[in-house]
């Protein structure tokens, strides 16, 4: 199979995991003779320093022609200073938005070996498969008006949503259901926020189409509460941009470490942006101690999802997992015995197992 990869490594520690993705894609093209072909791009402060802004034309054209995109992450205290409109973070929205990838799907999987290193009593997270779908090109991130009033001293965020919106949103979680283990959680603040009854309605119009899937509603801050004390109660979570946002850095616990979350933002053709669910980490860049699973799960998700490979994303997955029973493990990992090593170390474990 011949695939075109585009990487947007960004800032801080996407840089350094970027590597470690690249080298295990192109061990599995090697071992299963796909050809996959690689155009790196810039994003976030990468690009402002060199382009001026987050989101250069350039970038934008190259992911509109990829197979795939993966990208590391952006931002950093270097370019907390700048203008809002071309801050990092701009360009990731900004891309999202282009390539109209409103579903984010953010799988949570503890893996065994790691069940210890969670902050979580084991006999809590023992079970829980968990998949977050988070809204992802709507909602305050992108709502309209967004400014200072005032001089200044009052600001406006707009929290919008169409029915097209949630509806789409919505059915992604029916269907990932349906395929699971058919209970869908939809986390709303239905009690306070008007988007959140219509989300609410069009969640209990839609569950008619889907008789066989069992649907319940929960407030946001119920459900940030039941994530940390019951969350083998949960299945598939759908729910607004925000809160998908916050909910899902909240989940990452269960599987030791937010550096092991990994992400498919998608739309509904083949398309895809996988990246880690962590930040560029500027408080352990360029130690080479950054916890490269995150970016390895979500290049096994790339080629799922995208590419229809699940034999290969399988290897990927059996190869981290082998790791982690050896007993591999970066130092964000809470493990007292084992190997603890770096991102290099860790990228080599995994690919020994690929070969
Ligand atoms: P962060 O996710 O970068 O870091 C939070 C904590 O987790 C830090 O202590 C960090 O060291 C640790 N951590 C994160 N990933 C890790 C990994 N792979 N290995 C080991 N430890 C890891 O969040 P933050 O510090 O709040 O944000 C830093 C910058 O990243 C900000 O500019 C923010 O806007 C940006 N950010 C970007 C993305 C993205 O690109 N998708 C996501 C979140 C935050
Ligand atoms: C994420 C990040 C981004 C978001 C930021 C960097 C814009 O936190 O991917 O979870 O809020 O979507
Ligand atoms: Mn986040």
């Amino acid at each position: 199979m011949k695939k075109q990869i585009v990487l947007l490594p960004g800032d801080g520690i996407g840089r350094e995991i970027m590597e470690s993705a690249k080298a295990v894609l192109e061990a599995i093209a090697k071992k299963y003779n796909h050809e996959f072909t690689f155009e790196k791009h810039a994003i976030g402060g990468d690009a402002i320093d060199q382009h001026g802004i987050s989101l250069p034309e350039e970038t934008v054209q190259a992911c509109q022609n990829a197979d795939a995109i993966l990208l590391g992450a952006v931002g950093g205290p270097k370019w907390d200073t700048v203008s809002p409109n071309i801050r990092p973070e701009k360009g990731l929205l900004g891309i999202r938005k282009a390539l109209g990838l409103f579903a984010n799907l953010r799988p949570i999987l503890g893996f065994k070996a790691l069940l210890h290193a969670s902050p979580l009593k084991q006999e809590i997270i023992e079970g829980s498969d968990i998949l977050i779908i988070r809204e992802l090109t709507g909602g305050l991130y992108f709502g309209e008006p967004r400014e200072r009033r005032d001089n200044g001293n009052s600001a406006v965020d707009t929290l919008l949503y169409t029915r097209e919106e949630i509806e789409r949103i919505v059915e992604k979680g029916f269907e990932s259901a349906r395929i699971r283990n058919k209970h869908l959680t939809s986390v709303d603040k239905a009690n306070v926020l008007e988007s959140s009854r219509l989300w609410r309605e069009i969640v209990e119009e839609k569950a008619k189409e889907y008789p066989d899937v069992q649907v319940e509603h929960l407030l946001v801050d119920a459900a940030a509460m039941k994530l940390i004390t019951s969350p083998s109660q949960f299945d598939v979570i759908v729910t607004e941009n925000l809160f998908g946002d916050i909910l899902s850095d909240e989940a990452s616990v269960l599987t030791g470490s937010l550096g092991m979350l990994p992400s498919a933002s998608v739309r509904t053709d083949g398309v895809g942006l996988y990246e880690p669910v962590h930040g560029s980490a500027p408080d352990i860049a360029g130690k080479g101690i950054a916890n490269p699973l995150g970016i390895i799960l979500s290049a096994a998700l790339m080629l799922r999802h995208s590419f229809g490979l699940d034999e290969e994303a399988k290897e990927i997955e059996s190869a981290v997992n082998a790791c982690l029973e050896e007993g591999y493990h970066t130092a964000d990992l809470a493990i007292k015995n084992g190997h603890q090593v770096g991102t290099i170390e860790m990228t080599n474990a995994v690919l020994e197992y690929l070969k």
